[in-house]
């Protein structure tokens, strides 16, 4: 049966900006029906209307054969629709189980906390969800904190799941787990809608994909008919390299970075790094393998002058910089991306003042004012190199697609050509034809001799680029070598704290 229809959906945003022109789009009970297309094809933004969250400029919405017309999500959730982002929407200082309290308060005000207790607890029972009630949400991992967004929906008698990009935060072993779960809730009947770039995961768990490009629907197929390769080349109508050829090894120069026997506190005082010690060279990548809050963060941070070490050093170039500030760093030619653009970009700001963020010291002219002219140039540079859209230099930041503003604050970073470059999660939430032009360009900043420290979750990508891999476990590398005397399997064990 479908539970879902939505029929010539148009977008327009206020700013002219044509996100979707007249998509239909349907699912079905007991489907999981993936989303796929590239950076700014429309996925979010069509999700986002059936969610109530925004309004389409034309088109009609029906759920279980009825037209509906939402006011704001709070319509829709009623409608028995939920939606999961990236970020998540609970409360942290609160427990899981006072999360689900408010969440359900919100819609039926007389209900009691023991009664929301009760059907946590059977919910938990029914789809095998392990959340512990009592645990205040910021200390949970991220795919905990996922599962308690699921739990919150399904209080909610949610019927249709819709999850965004949902796995860019998770390990493997959690990708598993949610995966597991979404199975038995389809199983129960349940309309999964999945959005995610990655095709293996597209492969693994879908029944029905959509594919959209600029807007436009190319269509639905089943997933067990098509190829990774097809799917590639529904989203961007052209053939798409899946593999990526290292090129030929170069002799990697000398030393550019170097970390001794740093020791990091976090802000609640906790070690964090507990006596680093690695080395980078010129012309080659370092990979940082290991579960999301190992110390990468940290890391990553220090080398950047984010975070003060309160023992160690860090050599740039034969020269201590440990007690510099972020720009003197820049200066002497460190770049840095983050692994989170909510804080390398500043959302209010247009693509040419974020652009120059990190730089602007070299865009100041003779009179002291910064020369915007060239600002602009740069701005272009990257909209082309990166194919950023719209192409347009005077977009607000929050306005361009996630994937957009991924490859922004990679380019800006990039372009700069800096001595060492620190970057985490370069591809996060980007579509697989700009995850391999991102991918090439580090490749192309390697051979011309930069030191790269590239700190990933993605183990495919440390693996692809690396020449080096180190792992990281509670503030300390746990293993390190070259990448060929690495097999997945045995990184996965030294990334869960077991050395062999
Ligand atoms: N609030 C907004 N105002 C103006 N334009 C927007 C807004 N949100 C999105 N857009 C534009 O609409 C288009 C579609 O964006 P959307 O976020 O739906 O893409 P997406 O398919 O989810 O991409 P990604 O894979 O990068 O997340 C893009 O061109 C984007 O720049
Ligand atoms: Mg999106």
């Amino acid at each position: 049966m479908k539970t879902i229809e939505m029929h010539g959906i148009r977008k327009i945003y206020p700013d002219g900006v044509i996100a979707l022109h007249g998509v239909d789009f349907e699912a079905e009970e007991g489907e999981i029906h993936g989303l796929l297309g590239e950076n700014g094809a429309g996925k979010t933004t069509l999700m986002r209307i059936l969610y109530g969250e925004i309004r389409p400029t034309e088109g009609e919405i029906k759920v279980l054969g009825r037209r509906v017309r939402y006011r704001n999500p709070r319509d829709a959730i009623k409608q028995g629709i939920a939606m999961i982002y990236q970020h998540f929407s609970l409360v942290p200082t609160m427990t899981v189980l006072d999360n689900l309290y408010l969440a359900l308060a919100t819609i039926n005000p007389r209900i009691t906390r023991s009664e929301v207790e009760a059907r946590a607890k059977k919910l938990i029972g029914e789809t095998g969800l392990k959340i512990p009630l009592d645990k205040v949400v910021e200390e949970l991992p991220a795919g905990v904190q996922q599962r308690v967004e699921i739990l919150k929906a399904l209080i909610r008698d949610a019927r249709i799941l819709i999850l965004d990009e949902p796995t860019s935060v998770l390990t493997p072993l959690e990708v598993e787990e949610l995966f597991q779960s979404l199975k038995r809730l389809k199983e129960k009947g349940m309309t999964i809608i999945l959005i995610t770039h990655k095709l293996r995961e597209v492969k693994a768990i879908t029944d029905r994909v959509t594919v959209l490009r600029r807007g436009v629907k190319v269509g639905t197929v089943r997933t067990s008919e098509v190829t990774e390769a097809q799917l590639a080349r529904m989203m961007v109508a052209r053939d798409v390299e899946l593999v990526l050829e290292k090129p030929p090894g170069i002799q990697p120069g000398r030393e550019v970075l170097r970390i001794e026997d740093l020791w990091v506190r976090n802000n609640e005082g906790v070690n964090v790094l507990k006596g680093v010690n690695l080395s980078v060279r010129e012309g080659e990548i370092i990979g940082v393998a290991g579960v999301q809050g190992n110390g990468q963060t940290e890391l990553a941070e220090a080398i950047a002058g984010l975070r003060r070490p309160y023992r160690g050093r860090i050599i740039l170039d034969s020269r201590d910089i440990t007690m510099l500030d972020p720009m003197s760093r820049y200066k002497l030619g460190i770049s840095y991306v983050p692994e989170s653009r909510r804080n390398g970009l500043i959302h209010e700001m247009n693509l040419i003042e974020n652009s120059v963020l990190t730089s602007t010291y070299s865009y100041i002219g003779r009179y002291g004012f910064i020369d915007w002219g060239r600002a602009v140039e740069t701005a272009l540079k990257i909209i082309r190199e990166y194919d950023i859209n719209p192409p347009n230099p005077y977009t607000m930041v929050k306005h361009l697609s996630g994937g957009n503003q991924q490859k922004l604050l990679v380019g800006r970073e990039l372009v700069k050509k800096p001595r060492v470059l620190v970057v985490s999660e370069p591809t996060q939430g980007v579509d697989v034809a700009s995850t391999e032009f991102i991918r090439r360009k580090l490749l192309e900043l390697k051979t011309r001799g930069v030191g790269i420290l590239l700190i990933s979750t993605d183990l495919d990508e440390v693996i692809q680029l690396s020449d080096r891999i180190i792992v990281m476990y509670e503030g300390r590398v746990i293993g390190e070598g070259r990448t060929e005397e690495f097999t997945l399997e045995k990184l996965g064990l030294l990334m869960g704290g077991v050395s062999a």
